[in-house]
């Protein structure tokens, strides 16, 4: 059964997404955004809510389930072993070049005057920490976009940078994803807390762990997307974690449509999985962008669906619904004991 706490908590952070999602209709996404980071009180009680959720209700509600089943964190840490360790990338790397090839053969025009130097490349990407006959002085770098308490920190093989917008001295950087430059090289502030500029092509590895939902505009999930497409290395690889208690079906729409404007961006799906509350999706930034658009091509889509009506938008069932039904729906609901035991029914999504 929830505690008082608990709902007190799950309070706080519904009543931000409610305010946020309310004043993105009131008044446009951009001003309800720029009023949104200003409140700086609102947005530290937030996160020591977010932390406290995540770090106590909801890891005690799985004490009893295998951690890399239930646990975000757990599937994303092993997700990279996986991909720089042992193998998956390599394997990647072989089925791109395999399709490229495909692709050339048969629209032999476009086949790019660097094509081999760019898959020499390619190969050079793999951190050298994971060369296992190498001493390993390099690690994975890893942005982890919306980090709140920075769970990743203490992660031997990640070279962690922890962004968000509520930042925490010397564990959390402050910075808004939104809005931040991108450029050749990284720039903090004097005092080093906060990120003004990240450097593109320069990560492995981006997460955005229950990250996206929090944005209330299609549009602007759209651009941190194509942010983390500049922002990765060729082959590096964006997570993207999000909640959804129903079963695998629910919202399986939802999930082929931002495979599809992922594509046309230029990254291919590798992973998908749905686990209990939540989906895990792994994308790989193409070293050929036409490989990843390809598969885009090849689906045929229905004409008058909302989800495909443009290529810069990632919607979540939240963006379908009817505001006043969702109140009346939240208010029935408020405090059932069955939706406390549920993780992550405090964010949007659902
Ligand atoms: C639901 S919490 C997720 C925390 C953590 N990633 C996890 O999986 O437990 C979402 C976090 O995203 C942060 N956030 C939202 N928009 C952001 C932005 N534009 N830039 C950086 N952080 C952002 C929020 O401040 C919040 O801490």
């Amino acid at each position: 059964m929830a505690t008082e706490e608990h709902k007190h908590l799950a309070d706080i952070i519904k009543n931000v997404h409610a305010t946020l999602r309310e004043e993105a209709q009131n008044y446009g996404p951009e001003i309800a955004w720029k009023q949104h980071i200003s409140r700086k009180d609102i947005l530290q009680k937030y996160a020591s809510s977010m932390q406290k959720l995540a770090t106590t209700y909801w890891v005690e509600n799985n004490l009893n389930t295998k951690s890399s089943t239930y646990s975000r964190i757990e599937w994303i840490k092993s997700h990279c072993e996986e991909y720089f360790l042992n193998g998956e990338k390599q394997k990647y790397d072989t089925r791109e070049d395999d399709i490229k090839s495909k692709i050339d053969a048969s629209f032999v025009t476009t086949v790019p005057e660097d094509y081999n130097t760019n898959a020499a490349y390619k190969k050079d990407q793999l951190p050298k920490c994971y060369d296992k006959n190498t001493e390993k002085t390099d690690k994975i770098c890893f942005l982890d976009v919306g980090s709140c308490y920075n769970p990743f920190g203490d992660t031997d093989m990640f070279d962690v940078t922890a962004i968000d917008l509520n930042g925490l001295p010397d564990r959390v950087l402050c910075c808004d994803f939104l809005n931040v430059q991108i450029g050749e090289e990284q720039i903090l502030s004097d005092d080093k807390q906060e990120i003004l500029q990240l450097s593109k092509n320069s990560f492995h590895v981006i997460v955005f762990s229950l990250f996206l939902e929090y944005l209330p505009c299609p549009k602007q999930r759209y651009l941190c997307c194509k942010k983390a497409y500049e922002l990765l290395r060729d082959s590096g690889i964006l997570f993207i974690i999000s909640p959804d208690s129903k079963h695998v079906g629910a919202n399986a729409k939802i999930m082929k449509s931002w495979r599809y404007v992922l594509s046309k961006l230029g990254f291919m799906r590798i992973k998908y999985e749905k686990l209990r509350h939540i989906h895990c999706v792994i994308f790989r930034k193409c070293v050929f962008v036409d490989v990843a658009i390809r598969w885009a091509n090849l689906q045929k889509l229905p004409d008058d669906d909302p989800l495909y009506a443009n290529d810069t938008s990632i919607y979540i069932p939240q963006d379908f619904r009817n505001e006043s039904n969702e109140d009346k729906e939240q208010d029935n609901h408020k405090y059932d004991r069955e939706e406390l035991t549920f993780m992550f029914n405090e964010l949007p999504f659902e």
